[in-house]
């Protein structure tokens, strides 16, 4: 069964007790409604490491759109159903206020690889993704913390966040997981209907065909996908489009 700690003060005099001695600890930081993409980072956590912590937590500061944030999927009884089978050890669920007892006073802010891709697109975003994500570290204090790849451009923030604030943590990029259709494991599918789900699948189909940019813009327009970017840079094609109001996120390896 794993044990959850919404109190931050009870988690770290834990954190600092005899349990976490000469032990290897790895860290999965999520915002909730578990999927199989989550499920391979604590699976990859829990065979390289002694004591596997996740945190689940929809972190309101990295939400540009509130209508996002008040969509955002929630299934706290699923997800701990999930951790407890897979075996983790622990999970910290606080509240924003015990996250934010500076009410979001101090930040981190990157200014180079974050004004481009998704943080041009929302403003803000990876400000609030930075912050909470030093926060978690520095609750948790893990040798190793897992990122989906999915969310490439946040992964190298982090990377280097804590390259930049000589935290001694190891971060680990790991490879996005599909569905049968091709499509990227995220919460946020759960809200797209069946319709949606085809154009999703198009979406992922489309980024990944061997043809250039613009024809991949075109055909996802034909396809009736709202595109916000398809751009190539460190070696990937990234893409952001809106299907209803659904915003989704993939990139793969050209
Ligand atoms: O990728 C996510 O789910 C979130 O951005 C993270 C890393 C948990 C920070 O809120």
């Amino acid at each position: 069964m794993t044990k959850v700690f919404q109190d931050l003060q009870e988690w770290m005099s834990f954190r600092g007790s005899a349990h976490f001695l000469n032990k290897k600890v790895g860290f999965v930081p999520t915002m909730g409604a578990l999927h199989e993409g989550h499920l391979s980072l604590f699976r990859k956590s829990l065979s390289e490491n002694d004591i596997t912590v996740g945190s689940i937590f929809v972190n309101p500061t990295q939400f540009n759109n509130p209508e996002d944030l008040k969509k955002y999927p929630k299934d706290l009884e699923k997800d701990l159903n999930m951790l407890s089978q897979l075996g983790v050890d622990f999970l910290i669920n606080p509240s924003f206020e015990r996250i934010y007892p500076d009410s979001y006073r101090y930040k981190v802010v990157d200014n180079e690889i974050s004004h481009d891709l998704c943080g041009k697109h929302r403003p803000g975003h990876f400000d609030g993704v930075l912050t909470v994500v030093m926060k978690l570290l520095n609750l948790v204090l893990p040798n190793r913390a897992y990122f989906g790849e999915k969310d490439y451009q946040q992964f190298l923030l982090v990377k280097e966040m804590a390259k930049a604030f000589f935290m001694s943590v190891e971060i680990i990029g790991c490879p996005t997981v599909r569905d049968e259709t091709g499509l990227a494991m995220s919460s946020r599918n759960e809200r797209l209907n069946d319709q949606q789900k085809i154009l999703a699948a198009d979406f992922a189909r489309i980024l990944k065909a061997p043809s250039s940019i613009e024809s991949a813009q075109e055909k996802m327009a034909e396809s009736g996908i709202k595109v916000d970017y398809i751009k190539e840079k460190w070696g990937r094609r990234f893409g952001a489009v809106h299907i209803g109001d659904v915003r989704l996120i993939d990139n793969i390896q050209v």
